[in-house]
């Protein structure tokens, strides 16, 4: 069985010895491991059940000089690090010949980097004096966790040591930019941190070209719950949705649809920092509720809508497709 513990040495200890540690970070909880313990980086992707091809994110100690692994960083990469970190944004650097363990680059000559903003990820990392590598510490494919509760749901039968560090304060995963190309940044994935709060810090906004970095997370769908989440685009919709499946459905909406019984129903509100922390408890509440079927109510398509929207897409259906479930 894991174990939740507030205890820094134990999971020091077992870093050193070879073994993956949950650990907090200020986005989700990560699956860590030292990048200089194979045998772990093994052990994370085997406790995932992650596919080997899909590299993991390098989290450094605040001030970390990052020339040991990455070639020289593009000017506004240096700015974006200056100002963001440390914090939710993860950059992907060109790496350094023979720097990277090819297992955490997918065997690519990038490396993406974060300094994670958690005071206890902090520590640890000034501990070990080295980084961590740290993919989201949950089955490959389904919901981050977002407490050390929802990893030791994840992994019932490890014998884990889970850094406790309380809940996550932004509830989604890191921002993820493409900074391989001199001339400006590219989005990977979506996060807090969007297109307005980057664009602001280095005066340009993102390059209009094709990106040609392959990133496998983002290929399939990802971030599912058990049930099937559908969204909707307008309340009514979802609203007409829930009345026809009365009963069925746990709804997370704008409004409580009549039809929906409260215990069945979770805001959506109003802001989407606010809504990014909810999101992925209230899909686990979903889960976890005695209904069939999950309604969502998607959120505007606006820049700091970003990172939310793109997990609701990622983990659900649209309903139009699927007039009768
Ligand atoms: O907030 C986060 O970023 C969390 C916490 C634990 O730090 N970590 C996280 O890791 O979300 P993970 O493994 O679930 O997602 C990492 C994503 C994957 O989609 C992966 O393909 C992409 O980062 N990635 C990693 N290295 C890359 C690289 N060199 N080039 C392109 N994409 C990369
Ligand atoms: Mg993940």
């Amino acid at each position: 069985m894991p174990t939740i513990t507030p205890n820094l040495n134990r999971a020091i200890l077992d870093l050193r010895q070879g073994k993956p540690v949950a650990i907090p970070t200020e986005t989700v909880y990560g699956l860590a491991a030292m990048i200089d313990q194979e045998s772990a980086i093994k052990a994370v992707f085997t406790m995932k059940n992650r596919p080997l091809n899909h590299p993991l994110i390098v989290h450094v100690a605040q001030d970390t000089d990052l020339t040991e692994w990455v070639e020289e960083l593009p000017a506004y990469a240096q700015k974006l690090i200056d100002h963001f970190w440390p914090g939710p944004l993860t950059l992907v650097l060109r790496s350094k010949p023979n720097a990277i363990n090819p297992l955490i680059s997918g065997g690519q000559t990038t490396v993406a980097m974060r300094c994670p903003n958690h005071p206890i990820a902090q520590k640890l990392l000034l501990a070990l004096k080295t980084p961590l590598v740290a993919p989201s510490a949950n089955p490959f494919g389904k919901i981050s966790p977002a407490t050390a509760e929802h990893v030791k749901r994840s992994f019932p039968e490890s014998d884990l040591t889970i850094l406790d560090g309380g809940r996550c304060e932004v509830g989604i995963e890191s921002t993820i930019i493409d900074a391989t190309d001199p001339d400006g940044y590219q989005i990977l994935r979506h996060g807090l941190i969007d297109e307005h709060a980057l664009s602001a810090v280095i005066a340009a906004g993102p390059l209009k070209k094709e990106n040609t970095t392959r990133v496998p997370g983002r290929l399939e769908s990802h971030y599912q719950p058990q049930k099937t989440l559908y969204y909707f685009d307008d309340y009514e919709s979802l609203s007409n949705f829930c009345q026809k499946r009365a009963g069925d459905v746990f709804a997370i909406a704008s409004t409580k649809p009549l039809s929906v019984d409260s215990q069945y129903f979770r805001p959506l509100a109003t802001q989407a920092e606010t809504a990014a922390f909810d999101l992925y408890f209230q899909l686990r509440e979903a889960d976890e509720s005695h209904v069939i079927c999950i309604a969502i109510e998607l959120p505007p398509n606006e820049s700091a809508w970003q990172g939310v929207r793109e997990r609701i897409l990622k983990a659900g259906l649209p309903y139009s497709i699927n007039p009768k479930p």
